[in-house]
């Protein structure tokens, strides 16, 4: 058998203090987080490397799960079938955009201006930014991308913001592509359905440079609503009167060709609704303790996707039998829940925040001993501005760390 690396550092430990002092050479317990730094730098290569040589608090994505999820949201759409354009804001992450493409998606969703421009220049096709884009600077980079990525779409939900981008288009000579977003009774953002969308549409066919392309209308709402039948009913309802637009639109010769859609909450729900083209669900990728709390078709816990993220934090303080505690607090984990991270394979304990850097474990019936130095995974609250929190992400198969990918539109919000 071949002795790596690993094994002769491994060995060299416990020759201990008898050995000469260059076997005795660093790490004597695997790689140090300098290591870890040199490796990717100079190797560009992370082989060898094991969950337990990261430094702590890290975002680890377990990559069997996220190739799952992928696959089987791709397979979703096309049995249903119906387009997919997932959301890109839920990983920030190019590396996770271009498998998504090629498992066969056909665009990304980015949330903003910069969170698009940094994914089309990683060569992710067709972005939709959801959206609105108003003001001179982010018209502005709006012409600028679609000049370079002439399939990005943008989307619009008032009038004098669609002749400001109608003049923009005009002076730079571009064709800007124009989804007309409408409110589905959230109130964030999107025009009315019926005759206010119809009146936006028309104009938008009229004015010079831009090109009607569809209708975007997500409910976020309904997207969490407990309980599979109570889900659907919800998004049936405040996703009937945008379809009927789009249908309208069509039906009075407007070039209406996408009606886009849907979340990982409905993806089951609205994949199914006559007049939906496509769908820009986002949460699959990576779920969260969220999504996994508003249940399955056929199931209490939502599993339809693996939970793939989570956070790797190691047990700094343990001195007493009922509780230790982790090097992850509230700048380890989005705090926008009411709730706090699940701890991942290991039950009778509950994570609660114990400070910026610090989580508390209440240990009562623990399925295995808790000890010093243990390393604990943690399922995130809500996985999108979790995400954001890390510059990159450890990707694993099972304990091995096999390739560290960068949150490349992090920040870019
Ligand atoms: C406009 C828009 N579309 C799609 C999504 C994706 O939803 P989910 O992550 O729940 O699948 C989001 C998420 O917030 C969104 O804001």
């Amino acid at each position: 058998m071949k002795t790596t690396r690993r094994d002769w550092l491994r060995t060299s430990a416990s020759v201990g203090a008898s050995a000469p002092f260059f076997l005795v050479a660093k790490p004597v317990w695997g790689y140090s987080v300098d290591e870890v730094e040199s490796k990717l730098k100079k190797e560009k290569s992370i082989s060898g490397v094991t969950l337990d040589d990261l430094p702590t608090p890290s975002l680890i994505i377990d990559l069997d799960g996220l190739e799952g999820n992928i696959a089987k949201m791709a397979n979703h759409a096309q049995a249903a079938p119906i387009n997919l354009r997932p959301h890109g804001k839920t990983h920030k992450c190019p590396e996770i955009a271009l498998r998504q493409i090629k498992a066969g998606a056909l665009g990304l969703c980015s949330a903003s201006i910069s969170e698009g421009e940094r994914m089309a220049d990683a060569g992710v096709p067709g972005i939709l930014i959801t959206s609105e884009s108003v003001g001179v600077n982010k018209i502005s980079r709006l012409v600028r991308m679609t000049a370079k990525h002439p399939d990005t779409m943008a989307v619009v939900d008032n009038p004098h913001n669609v002749e400001r981008l109608s003049e923009a288009a005009a002076a730079a000579k571009v064709d800007l592509n124009i989804m007309i977003d409408i409110d589905p009774v959230g109130r964030r953002t999107g025009v009315q359905s019926g005759e206010p969308a119809m009146k936006l549409a028309q104009q938008v066919d009229k004015l010079p440079r831009l090109k009607l392309r569809g209708v975007h209308s997500y409910s976020g709402r309904s997207s969490h609503v407990d309980g599979f039948l109570e889900r659907k009913k919800h998004s049936e309802t405040v996703m009937a009167a945008p379809i009927e637009t789009f249908e309208k639109m069509k039906r009075n010769g407007l070039p209406a060709e996408i009606m886009s859609g849907a979340s990982t909450g409905t993806y089951n729900i609205d994949s199914g609704m006559r007049g939906m083209t496509e769908m820009q669900a986002g949460s699959y990728v990576f779920m969260d303790v969220d999504y996994r709390s508003i249940g399955g078709k056929n199931s209490a816990v939502y599993n339809d996707f693996q939970a793939s993220l989570t956070v790797l934090a190691t047990v700094i303080s343990k001195n007493y039998d009922d509780r230790a505690t982790l090097d992850a607090g509230l700048k380890a984990f989005a705090t926008d829940r009411e709730f706090g991270p699940e701890v991942l394979g290991l039950t009778g304990v509950e994570y609660r925040f114990g400070g910026d850097e610090h989580g508390i474990l209440t240990i009562s019936e623990p399925s295995r001993p808790v000890k010093l130095g243990d390393k604990i995974r943690l399922l995130v609250p809500h996985c999108d501005p979790n995400v954001n929190l890390y510059d990159r992400a450890y990707c694993v198969r099972g304990e091995n760390v096999v390739e560290v990918w960068p949150i490349g539109a992090r920040g870019h919000v």
